[in-house]
């Protein structure tokens, strides 16, 4: 396994299936992990004392400076920035409110926006920073339902290769990784139906586990995976071979 003794990496979203399993693989590898979520209540059952533990919402408009603001007063620094937190608000386009397409997007694409914005300029000190941005499979094909979700996720998969041709020279990257379908919170919710008409779409025969996005978050913020830049790395099951 790949080791990150000595950075520290913040996680957003890290209470939920996914983002969680990232902070705690980021740990046993050897990272300072600052765990962002809603919820302190939450933070602190999912999470030991060896974590530093910070709530904020990420929607309000101030949130995600702040965010950077004191990851880097409790733990020195910013090495690594893992984009997990995100919603969905499916409805069809001839339904969709725009409250809920500015939701979606504030939540999942404006915060990581911002928290790459912020993170930026200590990366660039320290000449070393890993930017992980977590889009989504609908990001890159579109979804029925999702037109707010697909923007969000797209948004990010070409904003990420600006930001990476932007630092890719100062010790940066910046990759987004497009997990397919994903056993946790956010999809135990799906009607079963729906899940079958998913399950034989996926060549793999299962779905994924938050183990299998957090396998790669920790090579992609190693060393090791330097010359790595701009890119969306599928995860998937060979749902989508793109
Ligand atoms: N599960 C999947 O199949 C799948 C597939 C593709 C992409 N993704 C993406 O992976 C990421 C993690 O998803 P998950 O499956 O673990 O879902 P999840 O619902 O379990 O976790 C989402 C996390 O985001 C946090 N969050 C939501 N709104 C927030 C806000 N306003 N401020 C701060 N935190 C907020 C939640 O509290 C939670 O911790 C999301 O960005 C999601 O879009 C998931």
């Amino acid at each position: 396994m790949f080791e990150l003794n000595g950075r520290v990496a913040l996680i957003t979203g890290a209470t939920g299936g996914i983002g969680g399993e990232i902070a705690r693989k980021m740990r046993a590898a050897g990272a300072t992990v600052v765990v962002s979520g809603r919820s302190i209540e939450k933070l602190n059952a999912e999470f030991d004392d060896s974590y530093i533990k910070i709530a904020c919402d990420l929607a309000e408009d101030s949130a995600a400076e702040e965010l950077m603001m004191n990851t880097i007063d409790a733990a020195g620094k910013i090495d690594i920035l893992v984009n997990n937190a995100g919603i969905t608000k499916d409805t069809l386009i001839m339904r969709m409110s725009d409250e809920q397409f500015d939701d979606v997007l504030n939540t999942n694409l404006k915060s990581c926006f911002k928290l790459c914005r912020a993170a930026v300029m200590p990366m660039m000190k320290n000449r070393y920073g890993r930017i992980i941005n977590m889009a989504s499979i609908i990001g890159v094909i579109g979804g029925a339902g999702q037109a707010n979700y697909a923007a969000s996720k797209g948004g990010m998969i070409a904003m990420t290769k600006s930001i990476a041709a932007e630092v890719a020279s100062r010790g940066i990257t910046a990759n987004c990784i497009a997990p397919g379908f994903i056993k946790s919170p956010m999809t135990d919710v799906l009607p079963d139906e729906l899940k079958e008409t998913y399950l034989k779409q996926i060549p793999a025969g299962r779905f994924g586990e938050p183990t299998d996005i957090a396998n790669l978050c920790v090579f992609l913020a190693s060393e090791e995976a330097s010359y790595i830049n701009g890119q969306t790395i599928n995860i998937n099951g060979g749902m989508g071979r793109f």
